[in-house]
């Protein structure tokens, strides 16, 4: 029986133990998909040594940074976000790559237009790393925003952003936990009225469905897409890469 898992802390809410689950039954692949919540990160070694026939690893939240020296190699897209959410386990040998870009890129990918040619990414997190990288792929030029502002980043706080800042860059990216379930009514402090038809909301949160931040959104005509399809893609390709040469 072949045997993947997911390590983050804590797990109670996590999607991936379900969705391979059900997948291996309905394509009749003979392998199981166990839950490994570990409280730190030290316990990571002891995990491996426990579990040997481990092929392949998802890496949630807060570990998808702190795993990255455990790794003995690492995928280009890795290197540049310092973030790793799908480890592939060959012979001894833990191999890294991130799965959020592609996922995120793809999704986003769906609704892009050339109205959405300067961004707004909220939160500066592990999933803001993946959103940023795929934005400097697609030439689309972004301004951080955060809770604190970092002259390193020329991040600014959601208080200095001007509404006329806000009403230009037509695409807005929620990388923040706020409205995921069940913190439902939270959103980024933002300046909603600033949103026009022509805007593009993208929520990296998918549960609910429709967060307020969309909501808002959808309220002044805007595009809206949240982070479902983003997390169904990020899964396949970890599939792929469990399974690839
Ligand atoms: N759809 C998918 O496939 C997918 C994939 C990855 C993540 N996600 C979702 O994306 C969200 C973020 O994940 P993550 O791994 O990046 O988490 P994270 O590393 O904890 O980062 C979240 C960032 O959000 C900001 N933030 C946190 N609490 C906040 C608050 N109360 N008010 C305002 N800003 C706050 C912080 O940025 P500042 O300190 O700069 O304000 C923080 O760095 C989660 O909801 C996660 O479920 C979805």
């Amino acid at each position: 029986m072949r045997l993947f898992g997911l390590i983050g802390y804590p797990l109670s809410h996590s999607f991936s133990k379900k969705y391979f689950t059900e997948k291996f039954e309905k394509e009749g692949v003979e392998a199981l998909y166990e839950n490994y919540p570990i409280s730190s990160i030290e316990q990571f070694s002891g995990l491996l040594a426990q579990q040997p026939a481990l092929e392949g690893i998802n890496v949630t939240i807060p570990y998808k940074e702190a795993v990255i020296p455990f790794l003995h190699k690492q995928s280009e897209v890795v290197k540049k976000t310092g973030a790793c959410n799908c480890i592939r386990i060959r012979n001894g040998v833990l191999e890294g790559f991130n799965t959020d870009v592609v996922g995120f890129e793809q999704s986003l990918l769906k609704s892009l237009d050339t109205d959405h040619n300067r961004a707004l990414v909220l939160g500066t997190g592990g999933a803001s790393k993946a959103v940023q990288y795929v934005l400097e792929k697609l030439g689309i030029p972004f301004t951080l925003v955060s809770r604190k502002a970092d002259p390193s980043t020329g991040s600014k706080t959601y208080a200095e952003l001007s509404f006329s800042e806000q009403q230009a860059a037509r695409l807005w990216i929620n990388t923040t936990p706020l409205g995921m379930f069940p913190d439902i009514t939270t959103c980024p402090p933002m300046q909603y009225d600033s949103i026009t038809p022509r805007h593009y909301l993208y929520d990296l949160v998918y549960n609910p469905a429709e967060t307020a931040f969309l909501t808002n959104g959808k309220d002044r005509g805007a595009i809206i897409e949240n982070g479902k399809d983003m997390l169904l893609i990020q899964a396949e390709e970890g599939w792929k890469i469990w399974n690839s040469d």
